[in-house]
């Protein structure tokens, strides 16, 4: 797997949410509504244990509609957990979160038993994007009050409704390596943490296979049977001019435009996993990740000192 990247704030944004989390009724998970499962962190379930969520799948303009309400379907069937698309053309967000919220935890909301709701998402999810539309004048930075990490910023959504949000936050470590493409497709990782060209690759074998007419539309190549993900980003390197020396394809200039067209929903609505796929990578993820594990832990336990520790 290529793709590694800094976590960044992942210790001091645990940290918040592990010193916040016993007062929170509600935890808010913005996911990328063309990835919601790459873009959910593993680690919040487990900083999370038995809180309602609702998971919010942002950018639904650049995503999928069809595949949006699957993923929708799919969160509204799980316990505790209700999930609403939204985007940053809604002028009034405040109200679907409110709602929502108040499904899920309905004796909360009054003066007298707030609702405390904690906002966590990954980087560029579109989560300050949101915070700006939500604070408009009513924002408070409590920032300097005892005992609240100087990361947060708490919210006043409506009367006795109060929202903490937290920085955007990354995991170390990749299980599914198709998160890893998908995450990098979408921004969400830097750009010096992933080769342009390999994530490019992934994106247009998952077009073939899944958007061939958009495309096709797109770059005005024909995708005839069986065309591979080198065949059509050399073919868009043509299409745009990309060319090289003795007619050889810019295949970094080819792959920038493919995933800055991806991003800026120029090659149209798209959603890189259904919650079917979702699941099937998942399990192979985890699957290939307990091999590694048990053959790290085969070779440490063969090491000579592990033997005579044993052994004495
Ligand atoms: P973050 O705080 O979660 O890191 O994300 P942020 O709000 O900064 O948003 C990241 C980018 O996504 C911004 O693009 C923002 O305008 C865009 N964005 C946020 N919400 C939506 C949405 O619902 N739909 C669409 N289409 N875009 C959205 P940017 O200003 O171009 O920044 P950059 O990605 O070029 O740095």
């Amino acid at each position: 797997m290529a793709i590694q990247w800094f976590p960044g704030h992942m210790h001091l944004t645990k940290k918040a949410i592990e010193e916040r989390i016993r007062e929170i009724d509600v935890v808010i998970e913005m996911l990328d509504a063309r990835l919601p499962g790459s873009s959910a962190n593993p680690l919040l379930a487990g900083l999370t244990v038995a809180k309602p969520a609702l998971k919010v799948l942002n950018k639904q303009d650049l995503a999928d509609p069809a595949r949006t309400a699957l993923w929708l379907d799919h969160y509204n069937g799980l316990p505790g957990t209700r999930a609403i698309g939204l985007d940053a053309s809604m002028s009034t967000p405040a109200k679907a979160l409110i709602d929502a919220c108040r499904a899920l935890a309905p004796t909360r909301g009054s003066m007298v038993k707030p609702m405390r709701v904690l906002i966590c998402g990954i980087p560029n999810v579109g989560k300050s994007t949101l915070i700006n539309t939500l604070t408009g004048k009513r924002a408070t930075k409590t920032g300097d009050e005892a005992g609240i990490t100087k990361i947060e910023q708490r919210i006043v959504l409506a009367d006795g409704f109060y929202l903490w949000d937290t920085p955007g936050m990354l995991w170390p470590r990749i299980i599914v390596a198709r998160s890893g493409y998908n995450l990098a497709a979408s921004g969400a990782i830097g750009r010096n943490a992933f080769e342009e060209e390999e994530v490019a690759l992934e994106l247009l074998g998952y077009l073939i296979a899944n958007y061939p007419g958009l495309a096709a539309a797109r770059y005005q190549v024909v995708l005839t049977p069986g065309i591979g993900d080198e065949q059509l980003l050399e073919a868009i390197g043509r299409r745009r001019g990309a060319v090289l020396a003795r007619g050889r394809v810019n295949l970094q200039k080819a792959a920038e435009i493919v995933i800055y067209e991806f991003r800026a929903g120029t090659l149209g609505r798209i959603t890189l996993e259904t919650p079917e796929e979702f699941a099937r990578w998942l399990a192979e993820g985890e699957k290939i990740d307990a091999e590694r594990q048990l053959k790290k832990d085969t070779i440490e336990n063969a090491r000579p000192g592990r033997a005579k520790k044993r052994a004495g």
